[in-house]
């Protein structure tokens, strides 16, 4: 029985490790990042940054600070709307998908 429960537990948590990073997942996460970081990562309006070929964890960092209140000032709030409803997953697999794409 305990193997059983510890198999299922290990199961469990694999899963979740191959959930993150996800690079397709966070492709169909970016349609609403698109309006304004472009559709690969490149801006056409240049006031917005962008994202193509930025470092995963850097950009995993900057999202999960725009959603704690940690970067402010600029257009900060902007993007805070964007993540307030995302979870630290979604923070990877986008960081992922962007990270992927030919700066
Ligand atoms: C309405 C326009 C808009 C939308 C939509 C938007 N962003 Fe942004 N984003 C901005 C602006 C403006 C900034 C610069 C904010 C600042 O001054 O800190 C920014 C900054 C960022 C940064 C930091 C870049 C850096 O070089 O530090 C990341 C990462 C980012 N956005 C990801 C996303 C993701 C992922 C989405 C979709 C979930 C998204 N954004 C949706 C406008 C937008």
């Amino acid at each position: 029985m305990k193997l059983i429960i510890s198999m299922m537990v290990f199961s469990l948590c694999s899963f979740s490790a191959l959930a993150k990073n996800d690079i397709e997942a966070g492709r169909v996460k970016s349609a609403s990042c698109v309006a304004c970081h472009g559709m690969n990562g490149k801006v056409s309006v240049p006031m917005y940054p962008n994202l193509a070929g930025q470092n995963a964890m850097y950009l995993e960092q900057s999202l999960a600070a725009y959603k704690k209140g940690g970067r402010t000032g600029g257009q900060a709030e902007v993007m805070r709307a964007y993540v307030a409803n995302l979870s630290d997953e979604d923070f990877s697999d986008l960081a992922a998908y962007y990270a992927s794409l030919k700066p």
